[in-house]
């Protein structure tokens, strides 16, 4: 079946369509029912289903007899470690970990928090959790203790999982005191914490609370999968919202297993046995789904790799990696091949290595420009993909796929809707658009499975925030168009949401930490367009009267500071301009759109709402002016 058949059959009968591609799972039992609603009204997959992710992930390849063939390989560059686990190896230490944290306690429902880098120590502890039925939330190493402390107490787990360190190029990073003050800030106690100390460095334990992960490892027995039902949370993953509170998106098991499992062959053309790397974080969505749960459901290999694209030990990094491993699809954000571009424009590093064995070069995060697309393209010489896709769905909205039929690509373009993602393009109005006209783009309910059913302890704000505007639509907070052809263009983020070198941060929290800065009457955080990172912050900032003019000259570096204490490095927030007035309209609104354009060098029209139009010019002069 061609991509236009099996798309029109997941939206005409999606009961049957998503039945059939569940039944290529090892259920505990079997699903009878596709969709039902739950008690807030949400459609729900695989209701009366069972299972285990673990399971389905690990057991069954073992039981099938592939217990030999590897799972996983950790690659890192910046310790100078390679470790491989079979898919038996992978089982039994999984199993182990799996009842060292049900030593602790853990079970069903639990949350456990998990703070740690890209080691094997955080595969297996996601999926001994999933083993367990615990929920686990992943937060990604580079966020601060503020921002750890505020999901310790959305989530409230009982238990944290950690390691002594983090390592960024040829830097250790200490997490255990993140997490110490992280406990500190939090309102809710957990009781233990568990540590994975790393040669590079070693945490300080507190005894009474704090484990030794080898110790607690060493001395646990190796513990079962439990059954689950399919609408039982896997994982809760917190994302950007546009306030400082971030959303606990929440991704059930049954339909989680059944998109990734059919992802990797319709989307990636992955069979068992390939290998796959998704150089990305577990921290993030993307390698929640294609390091850890989509590989290792469908039987593939993955590979975790704890290194950058360049500088460890150089531009060469990824093709190094791709040959030594056979890598046969490669998946990572735009902006990794834009920092590899900018070291190795003519590519004399890749010719070093025999990528005989690459197929593919997916890619997202953010938009692939069309001179990055053209750029690897040519280099590689073989299809470069960019797909959408959001933590909310846990996959691709829209790609190539490639393994249902592969379609000419249109750089610019995430190319064609996943089959059970049925898009339209609405103005703010919700009337719907013509091909090429960009406006809001939403995704028709019911959602795929794997998309999420709510938001940790919020369900309210999930209907407000995605479900309202359009009803019977989940809004994407993406703008862009779908061409003649079918084709999605993704053009930006239509919200306060903006994403730098691939991350996703809310402006509106990076205004509320700014805003607690003594001296900040008040301010506006926009995305303004980087070469590297896509997009990067920047703050602009009205000081309060009576600030005198020494104190006003450290201010710009203390915010950014602040950014870095309570958000974390990530957030990369380099760029603080100190103005007399903000750009607003009469009714009080911050003109965002028009600050983004001029901080692009864009021209723009002067918006008749406006109240004071000379504050627009003061602006463009100080952001013209270097330094
Ligand atoms: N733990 C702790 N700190 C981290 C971190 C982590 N996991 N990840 C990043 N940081 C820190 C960095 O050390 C840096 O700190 P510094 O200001 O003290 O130097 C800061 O956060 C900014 O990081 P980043 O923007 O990543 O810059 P970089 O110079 O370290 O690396 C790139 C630049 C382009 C190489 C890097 O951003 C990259 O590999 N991007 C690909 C992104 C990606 O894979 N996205 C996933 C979506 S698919
Ligand atoms: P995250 O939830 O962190 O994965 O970020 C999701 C957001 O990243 C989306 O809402 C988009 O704004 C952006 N994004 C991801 N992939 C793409 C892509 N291929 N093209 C355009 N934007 C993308």
């Amino acid at each position: 079946m061609g991509y236009h058949a099996e798309y029109q059959q997941a939206n005409t009968d999606p009961d049957a369509f998503w039945l059939d591609k569940a039944a290529a799972l090892d259920w505990y039992k079997k699903p009878q029912t596709a969709l039902a609603k739950d008690d807030n009204g949400i459609d729900r997959w695989f209701v009366d289903g069972e299972l285990n992710t673990c399971h389905l992930a690990l057991d069954i390849h073992v039981a099938q007899g592939h217990g030999d063939q590897t799972a996983l390989i950790y690659d890192s560059p910046v310790t100078n470690t390679l470790q491989t686990f079979s898919y038996l190896q992978l089982r039994d230490t999984v199993a182990q970990f799996a009842g060292a944290l049900r030593s602790l306690g853990v079970k069903k429902s639990d949350r456990v928090l998990i703070y740690l880098p890209m080691i094997p120590q955080a595969v297996i502890a996601m999926l001994a959790c999933a083993r367990l039925g615990a929920i686990h939330s992943v937060v990604f190493g580079g966020f601060a203790a503020q921002e750890i402390a505020s999901r310790i107490d959305d989530a409230q787990p009982d238990v944290v999982l950690t390691a002594s360190c983090g390592i960024e190029f040829d830097n250790a990073i200490a997490y255990k005191p993140i997490i110490e003050k992280a406990l500190t800030l939090a309102t809710h106690n957990v009781s233990h914490c568990v540590v994975y100390q790393r040669e590079q460095l070693q945490a300080e334990l507190t005894a009474g609370r704090d484990h030794d992960w080898q110790q607690l490892h060493d001395a646990a027995s190796p513990t079962d999968c439990v059954s689950l039902n399919a609408c039982d949370p896997l994982y809760i993953l917190y994302t950007s919202g546009t306030t400082g509170k971030p959303k606990g998106v929440v991704r059930d098991n049954g339909g989680h297993a059944v998109a990734l499992h059919y992802s990797m062959k319709a989307i990636y053309n992955m069979d068992a046995g390939d290998v796959f790397w998704a150089a990305s974080d577990v921290g993030w969505v993307v390698g929640h789904s294609y390091i850890v749960y989509g590989p290792l459901l469908a039987g593939c290999t993955s590979v975790l790799y704890e290194g950058k694209p360049v500088r460890t030990p150089d531009a060469g990094a990824f093709w190094r990696v791709c040959e030594q491993h056979s890598v046969k699809t490669l998946f990572s954000a735009p902006t990794a091949f834009r920092a590899i571009k900018k070291e190795d424009t003519d590519g004399k590093l890749h010719q070093q290595y025999d990528l005989s064995a690459l197929q593919y070069a997916f890619l997202a995060g953010e938009r692939t420009d069309p001179p990055t697309y053209h750029w690897l393209a040519e280099l590689l010489q073989k299809p470069v993909i960019d797909h959408w896709w959001q933590t909310e769905t846990g996959w691709a909205i829209a790609a190539n796929p490639l393994g249902i039929e592969a379609l000419p690509c249109k750089p610019g373009s995430a190319s064609v809707p996943s089959p059970g993602f049925n898009l339209s393009i609405v103005d703010d109005n919700g009337q719907p658009l013509p091909a090429g006209e960009a406006g809001n783009i939403l995704v028709k309910q019911p959602l795929p499975p794997s998309c999420f059913p709510t938001l940790w302890n919020d369900f309210e704000r999930y209907q407000q925030n995605y479900m309202s505007d359009f009803p019977g639509y989940y809004l994407t907070g993406d703008g862009g168009y779908i061409d003649d052809d079918g084709y999605v263009y993704v053009m930006g983020r239509v919200d306060d949401v903006i994403n730098i070198a691939g991350h996703r941060f809310s402006t509106g929290e990076m205004e509320e930490v700014i805003a607690s800065h003594d001296s900040v009457a008040e301010c506006a955080v926009i995305g303004k367009r980087d070469e590297l990172r896509g997009q990067v912050p920047l703050a602009l900032v009205i000081i309060k009267d009576g600030v005198n003019e020494p104190a006003l000259k450290d201010i710009p570096a203390e915010i950014i500071s602040l950014a870095r204490e309570k958000i974390g490095a990530v957030a990369y927030l380099r760029e603080v301009v100190i103005v007399k007035r903000l750009p607003k309209t009469r009714s009080g609104k911050i003109l965002r759109k028009v600050l983004r354009s001029i901080a692009d060098g864009e021209a723009y029209q002067t918006p008749s709402t406006i109240d004071d139009p000379d504050s627009l010019e003061e602006i463009k002069q100080l952001l013209s002016t270097p330094g």
